[in-house]
């Protein structure tokens, strides 16, 4: 007898949805090519493919389903990636890693016994009664999902520094037009003094990770900020101004690493110089090289955002400052994010994502740094099944970006949410807006 199999329950199609949007980023790739490590700090792409698949089956197993182990070395091989600090690099080989065959059948499995489960699950509605069981399974399903979304921008990332012929090619989009740079861009919006509230409090009901608990009340003096996200166009002046060359503007680390890794530009930009001595500036896309595009946010790390900073007279916002800023911001409204396009779009294209204050575009469309070390808020608590997700960060070597990409899924748009990165990593989807101190009369 046939029987409708139950509607899957909201939860469950969320991860079903984003194991779609994970497995189409691993079909960008050439398969001949998911040896490659795009990013030296990285694992190679094959590890992502069975790190999702590992993640799901160790967290769930014991916790929410009983999953017996088929393969305990493939779990524990693609348990955690990694984040080396101070150039401690991957040095593994190809070879060190399973074939590809290996891995995708050990993620088929995985996902065959946990759909198992999920389906009975959904049947049995477990998940969404009230009680203290349904309140940890939910937890669960939402840390699944939301780690594999985060993959889906890392990934995304990772796969823009890969070489365009080891793309598969069709998914390029039209021609970014190149406008001249509008003034209007470069103006600054007062924040008159008053506090903010980082983080969110355990009694929200509200799914969160680890570090946005805890309430933070600070109160900020007033200060100025760009209304928008600094252009390529604003930062090509910082370099035609020489300053990239320039130690006062770079804090002795930031122009070190400089200096060793010969960094001169952002890592999407190169310099074209045609038959004629002429040199033009090109902008890697995901799939395409373009003339660069003079009104799209300048994607930086925040070692050059702050460089920038210090040569306009102006700072990186601290995380209070710029959640501050973002008062009133319908911040999932309208805008360049959950996986609308593959790359930016201009600063001022969404109008209608605006604070309170009138400050543009805060979520989607890039990722913004801020001054703040990436450490606890106030009565911080790690998830008992994932120590290290955030407390292994709380290192100083780390600082907070705020907002969202285009690569940014729209529920990690919610205004609590922290992420952060190294000061030298300059592959994130994330650019930056400056702040002026107010002078009081
Ligand atoms: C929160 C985006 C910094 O990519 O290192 C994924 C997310 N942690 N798997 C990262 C994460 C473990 C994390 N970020
Ligand atoms: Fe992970």
């Amino acid at each position: 007898m046939n029987r409708d199999p139950a509607p899957h329950h909201p939860l469950v199609q969320r991860l079903i949805d984003a194991r779609q949007i994970t497995d189409a980023l691993f079909s960008i790739v050439k398969p001949e090519f998911l040896y490659e490590r795009p990013i030296r700090e990285r694992h190679r792409i094959v590890f992502y493919v069975g790190h999702l698949e590992a993640f799901d089956r160790n967290l769930f197993d014991q916790r929410l389903f009983d999953l017996p182990a088929f393969d305990p070395h493939l779990d524990q091989l693609f348990a955690f990636g990694i984040d080396p600090v101070d150039g401690g690099f991957p040095t593994d080989q190809p070879s060190d890693w399973p074939s590809l065959d290996a891995v995708r059948a050990y993620g088929l499995r995985a996902r065959e016994q946990i759909d198992r489960e999920l389906d009975a699950l959904s049947d049995s509605a477990r998940v969404g009664r009230k009680g203290a069981h349904a309140d940890a399974s939910e937890q669960l399903l939402n840390v699944a999902i939301e780690h594999r979304l985060m993959h889906a921008e890392t990934l995304a990332y990772m796969l823009h520094q890969l070489p365009l012929a080891q793309k598969v090619a069709g998914l390029r989009a039209p021609a970014p037009t190149r406008p001249e740079p509008r003034q209007a861009l470069s103006s600054m919006v007062s924040v008159p003094v008053g506090a903010t509230v980082l983080g969110m409090s355990r009694e929200s009901g509200q799914f969160g990770w680890d570090n946005e608990f805890g309430e933070k009340r600070v109160d900020v003096p007033a200060f100025e900020i760009d209304r928008h996200m600094v252009t390529n166009g604003a930062f090509l002046q910082f370099i035609e101004a020489g300053g990239y060359r320039e130690p006062k503007w770079w804090t002795d680390k930031d122009w070190a690493w400089k200096e060793a890794e010969h960094i001169e530009h952002p890592a999407c930009w190169s310099e074209q110089t045609g038959s004629d001595q002429n040199s033009a500036w090109m902008l890697r896309t995901m799939f395409d090289d373009v003339p660069l595009p003079l009104d799209w946010p300048a994607y930086v790390s925040h070692a050059e955002a702050s460089a920038y900073a210090r040569w306009a007279g102006k700072a990186l916002p601290s995380e209070a400052q710029w959640q501050r800023a973002a008062h009133g911001a319908p911040h999932a409204a309208s805008g360049n994010f959950d996986f609308r396009s593959w790359d930016p779009q201009p600063v001022d294209a969404y109008p209608d994502n605006i604070s309170a204050f009138g400050v543009e575009g805060q979520f989607g469309n890039g990722w913004e740094w801020t001054s703040t070390v990436f450490d606890a808020l106030p009565g911080f608590e790690a998830f008992p099944f994932y120590p290290g997700y955030s407390a292994n960060f709380f290192d100083g070597q780390h600082y907070v970006i705020k907002g969202g990409s285009a690569r940014t899924a729209q529920c990690m748009l919610r205004p609590a949410f922290r992420n952060w990165f190294q000061p030298h990593y300059q592959y994130v989807y994330a650019g930056f807006r400056c702040v002026k101190v107010t002078n009081q009369p």
